[in-house]
């Protein structure tokens, strides 16, 4: 078949972070320091996604901030001709910091955010970071860089839904993200206490569609809907090895984000083999790519085209079979898993990342 270049590099440049977020789609077994990439490396990863094809490139984590190479990382991806947007929790953001990677080229910072008011946030963050990304925020603005805040949302935090929009309007963000939260890694492990009530859930939608109409030409909200409770799936990574790669701190090349899950796909490694050879030819990418690997009831749905089939992560995670059709979809055999999780009822506990 043919396969397009990607588009899109996300750089986990590590694990490492200064928060603790219950919802983190990290994996749960975090990569530690010592087998990071090295900086050298890092250089080499991006040389070699540009040559591939990649124009933008996410610096990303974990916390990128916490890489004292990260102004070299920019320098060099913007000097290759990439867009370069940082994911950050803002923490460890100052203004020289910030000068300084604008200047090297940086062109975007997208900011996450736990809650509408300090007490929530902070409690969810398992740190005191509120005030930080105001901080971190106002910093984003003076320096003239359009700036995004990305909220997760989940049970603990959906009554704050409001204020949250009160608080990208008062940050200034030309983007907000409200993206209900994807069951990966901690996330997976806090799902009870995490999934919104469908109460809660329709509660949002007229608070976000007032919100999209009286803010727009100000600032784009994006709603990231809340699979499980959808009667299809979402098109996850608009295809499998499609547009975007994923590189992990240890250098583990991704399909998806979330797909070190996956303990039946064989990934492949920046150390050991080229990206290009690995965006073409690796069995990992290879696996999902296309319509072939599909069985019933997806092989001949009239939505393929439209959601892939779903993720491959979610329906491993789900169900054991990374090729079955995601379980989120009500014409899954196996739709009845996740309808199981939302009829349990919710715990308050959470398991903070660590
Ligand atoms: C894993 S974080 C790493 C960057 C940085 N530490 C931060 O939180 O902004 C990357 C982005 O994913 C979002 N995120 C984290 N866990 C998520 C989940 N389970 N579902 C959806 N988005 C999630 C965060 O809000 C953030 O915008
Ligand atoms: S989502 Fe939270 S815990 Fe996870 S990497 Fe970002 S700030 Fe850290
Ligand atoms: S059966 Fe497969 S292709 Fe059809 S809607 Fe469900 S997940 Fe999508």
């Amino acid at each position: 078949m043919d396969v397009s270049p990607p588009l899109g590099l996300l750089a986990e440049l590590t694990h490492r972070c200064p928060l603790h977020c219950p919802y983190c789609s990290n994996p749960v077994e975090l990569t530690t320091r010592d087998v990071e990439l090295s900086t050298e490396e890092w250089l080499s990863v991006l040389s070699q996604a540009r040559e591939l094809g990649v124009l933008q490139v996410h610096m990303s984590g974990g916390e990128p901030l916490l890489r004292p190479d990260l102004p070299a990382l920019v320098s060099h991806a913007h000097e290759l001709g990439c867009y370069v947007n940082l994911v950050t929790s803002g923490l460890g953001l100052t203004a020289a910091r910030l000068d300084d990677l604008v200047s090297r080229g940086l062109a975007h910072v997208q900011l996450s955010a736990q809650g509408a008011t300090r007490e929530r946030a902070d409690l969810l963050a398992g740190a005191k970071a509120h005030d930080r990304k105001l901080v971190a925020a106002a910093l984003v603005k003076e320096a003239g860089l359009p700036l995004s805040l990305n909220v997760v949302l989940h049970r603990q935090n959906h009554d704050q839904l409001p204020g949250i929009i009160e608080l990208a309007e008062r940050m200034g963000a030309d983007r907000l993200e409200l993206a209900n939260t994807q069951y990966y890694g901690w996330a997976l492990r806090n799902r009870d206490a995490l999934m919104p009530t469908a109460a809660q859930l329709a509660a949002a939608e007229p608070v976000v569609r007032a919100a999209v109409s009286r803010l727009r030409g100000t600032m784009e909200i994006v709603y990231v809907v809340a699979d499980y409770h959808e009667p299809y799936p979402k098109p996850c990574m608009y295809g499998w090895g499609a547009r975007q790669l994923t590189v992990a701190p240890d250098g583990t090349v991704l399909p998806c984000p979330a797909a070190s899950a996956i303990s039946t796909l064989a990934l492949s490694s920046v150390r050991d083999t080229p990206l290009s050879e690995i965006w073409y030819e690796s069995p990992s990418f290879n696996a999902y790519r296309g319509e072939e690997w599909m069985a019933e009831p997806c092989r001949t749905c009239d939505r393929r085209g439209l959601d892939f089939g779903g993720c491959r992560c979610q329906a491993f995670l789900l169900t054991g079979d990374a090729a079955a059709t995601d379980p989120v979809c009500s014409r899954s055999p196996q739709r009845a898993l996740v309808d199981l999780v939302l009829s349990r009822p919710g715990v308050s506990d959470l398991v903070m990342r660590r």
